[in-house]
């Protein structure tokens, strides 16, 4: 059981996430323009974790060459372009939830970024792990799982940026009916269907959207599609991105709820059961 994220974020700030969710979306080509300090010194706040269920993670901020770190596939598909910074995100692989964990923190310094006029992109591929583990140090037993470049978005999208979205159709998502199950939406609490929309549209690698909803009368299950979910997949960490857009959109709805865990090693991620 986790206590509400209000607890640890304020309200302030979590109506300023609320807003991040609408406003955020993936970027990939920056101006050379480095980062404010007072934006990067609130990022760094939130390195180590703003709930119990960032444990399993932590950012690690690169501004140093963090250009550096992106490299590319496919041409200019999916390359990142002069970001002024970094921040790459680990976890305690030895431990269930780690991939959750990741995703839930990293979302929240991206929703942290975004309200700060930032531009964000969550990337598990195109990037150099053997160049972040120069730049960082990293405790025993943990990996790098992904980095976000952090930066001002460069005027015009170029063609790769606009190929890469329209191949990952990026500005669309999986209707609800085909995510979620349980009770009908008239028997929904008030601020249930903004909560389940602002985790809909939740970035997932690929966009591939592995996430799925059975709504009851005591809370929400938030389970992966189907397949791989080994505590490694990847599947994982876009689940825990999803809990948090889910969490926050709650808080603003005035839904009051905690996390509980099943055992590990079902398709069942987490439970959002209402207090
Ligand atoms: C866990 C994760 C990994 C991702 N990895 C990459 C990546 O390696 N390269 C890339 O260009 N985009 C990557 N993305 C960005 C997604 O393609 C993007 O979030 C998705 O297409 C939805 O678009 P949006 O973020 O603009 O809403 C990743 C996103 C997530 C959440």
């Amino acid at each position: 059981m986790t206590r509400g994220l209000a607890t640890y974020l304020g309200e302030e700030r979590l109506r300023a996430w609320n807003e991040a969710i609408a406003d955020r979306y993936s970027v990939r080509s920056y101006r050379k323009r480095p980062v404010r300090a007072e934006a990067l010194h609130r990022i760094e706040g939130l390195l180590a974790g703003f709930s119990p269920l960032c444990e399993r993670a932590r950012g690690y901020l690169v501004v140093q060459d963090a250009s550096r770190i992106f490299t590319g596939y496919v041409g200019p598909l999916g390359k990142v372009t002069n970001a002024p910074a970094a921040v790459a995100f680990a976890g305690d692989f030895h431990l269930p939830r780690y991939m959750e964990a990741i995703g839930y923190l990293g979302e929240g310094i991206i929703l942290e970024a975004t309200s700060l006029g930032l531009a964000t992109c969550w990337m598990t591929g195109s990037f150099s792990k053997d160049r972040v583990l120069a730049r960082v140090n990293l405790p025993p037993g943990w990996k790098v799982i992904a980095v976000t470049p952090l930066g001002y978005e460069a005027k015009g999208t170029t063609l790769g940026d606009k190929a890469l979205r329209a191949l990952l159709k990026s500005d669309t998502r999986k209707p609800l009916s085909e995510i979620v199950t349980g009770l009908p939406r008239p028997r929904w609490p008030k601020g249930l269907k903004e909560a389940i929309e602002a985790a809909r549209w939740a970035p997932s690698a690929g966009n591939a959207q592995p996430w799925r909803f059975r709504v009851d009368r005591d809370g929400v299950t938030l389970s992966v599609d189907t397949g791989d979910v080994g505590f490694d997949s990847v599947k994982r960490l876009s689940c825990g991105i999803a809990m948090l857009h889910f969490e926050v959109a709650c808080s603003a709805s005035g839904i009051q709820g905690s996390w509980r865990f099943p055992r590990p090693g079902i398709p069942i991620i987490a439970k959002y059961r209402y207090a």
